[in-house]
């Protein structure tokens, strides 16, 4: 669930492609997210895709008539202007080479064209076309220009295109959209301006070429972070090792696969980080060498050494009075089985933590590879905050709530002038 989209209203624009059948999938899921969805499509989406496709999934009336009126307060307002002004985001999905041609140009030719010129919000494209069309020097100076004004886009992504060939213009998958949509629209929140550094998922030793050490984490809470930081407006950075789960969108990941990779991947993050939250499963041990070639079995037992690994969180609280602006917060896991409460307080002191959150691994509702997480909150001045069972969404969300009030940001204005927009 993405709360930052509860109550929105958002303009899903569709112009004429093949694309236009995967913006069903997208006005569902802004449906399923509480926002109010209200379509409009050219003449040229309409014979792709019927308005009554849409209008049953957003249970709303789909426009596609300049010259029609809407019910609004009471009063009934040309539909472009009552649209325009009542919207939180414009969305156009797909966005073909036409419709970005017109709106670089403030052609005001159909209800789509005329819409995104009476509105002052946020905008997001998602274009969709031939890549000749794409790359072509009119469309890339119209792309410039509409980015110049501060529209964010999104792909188009390399793959199959409607003609059969390969190439760059396919539109970006809905998921995708409806994750920068939540960054979008969630830009200029409490975490404005701030950098959040987020790690996840279970490191792998390697072993051999083909085999690994590693633990059980899916990356679940940490992925369920990221986005929960990303919909306050933070600057994201998932530093993550393999995921079970999809990446977040709209936040810049950061791949690793081991212990001394995230380590360094965080080291080289953290002068530039205000809150760093290590949601990963590092492994303590590595094997002392790793084969370069297959191991081979034999009858006999197999023996492999290890070594320790770097305690990234250690480190970070072991340098803080060195560095102290930066993180302005650290924030640490403990997955525990036994002995729950000292371990947690214990790890809280010997890293130098802000914060730890607790969470018992063997309980079948908490821990690794479920939705849920029952979480107990220890804070260095001895306060201790046990949680009711929640999703793991929902522990994020509560998590980075948290940050905002430990970083004074709870009555924090929207600046008048909007912040720089990022590339999508
Ligand atoms: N952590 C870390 N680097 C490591 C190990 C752990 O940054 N090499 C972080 C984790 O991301 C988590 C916290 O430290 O936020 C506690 O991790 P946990 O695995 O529970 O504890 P350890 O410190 O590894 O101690 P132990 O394995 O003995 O319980």
């Amino acid at each position: 669930m993405a709360p930052i989209l509860s109550g929105k209203r958002i303009i899903l624009g569709i112009s004429g492609g093949i694309a236009a059948y995967k913006s069903v999938t997208l006005a569902s899921r802004f449906t399923q997210a509480n926002a109010l969805v209200d379509v409009i499509m050219t003449h040229s989406a309409a014979k792709f895709v019927a308005p009554v496709t849409f209008q049953s999934i957003t249970q709303r009336s789909v426009a596609t008539d300049t010259f029609e009126f809407w019910h609004d307060a009471g009063r009934l307002r040309i539909g472009h202007v009552a649209l325009a002004h009542a919207a939180d985001l414009f969305i156009i999905a797909p966005a073909t080479a036409h419709t970005i041609a017109r709106l670089a140009l403030g052609l005001s030719d159909d209800l789509l064209s005329i819409t995104a010129l009476s509105y002052k919000g946020p905008m997001l494209l998602a274009p969709a076309m031939e890549t000749n069309m794409w790359t072509h020097p009119a469309t890339m100076h119209n792309v410039q220009t509409l980015r110049d004004w501060g529209v964010d886009f999104i792909g188009p992504a390399e793959g199959r295109l409607a003609s059969g060939e390969v190439g760059e213009g396919r539109v970006a998958e809905p998921e995708e959209i409806f994750e920068v949509a939540c960054k979008v629209i969630g830009r200029g929140g409490p975490l404005d301006g701030l950098r959040v550094l987020i790690t996840a998922g279970g490191t792998r030793e390697p072993i051999d070429p083909v085999r690994f050490m590693g633990n059980h984490s899916t990356g679940k809470m940490g992925a369920a972070l990221a986005r929960a930081a990303r919909d306050l407006g933070a600057e994201t950075v998932l530093v993550h090792a393999p995921l079970a789960v999809h990446p977040p969108g709209g936040v810049t990941l950061v791949p690793v696969h081991t212990a001394h990779q995230m380590y360094g991947a965080v080291m080289e993050r953290l002068p530039k980080t205000d809150v760093l939250i290590g949601a990963a499963a590092v492994a303590d041990y590595r094997p002392t060498d790793s084969a370069d070639r297959k191991l081979k079995k034999s009858p006999k037992q197999q023996i492999i050494t290890l070594e320790r690994t770097p305690d990234i969180l250690q480190t970070v609280g072991e340098r803080r009075e060195e560095t102290r602006r930066h993180p302005r917060l650290v924030i640490g896991f403990a997955a525990e089985t036994n002995d729950l409460e000292a371990n947690a307080v214990d790890k809280l002191t010997k890293k130098n933590l802000d914060l730890i959150v607790l969470n018992d691994v063997t309980a079948p509702d908490s821990g690794f590879a479920v939705d849920t997480n029952r979480v107990t909150l220890f804070e260095r001045d001895g306060s201790r905050e046990a949680w009711p069972l929640m999703s793991k969404d929902e522990v994020a969300q509560a998590i980075m709530q948290r940050v905002v009030a430990r970083l004074g940001r709870r009555n924090w204005k929207r600046p008048r002038q909007p912040s720089q927009v990022d590339e999508p």
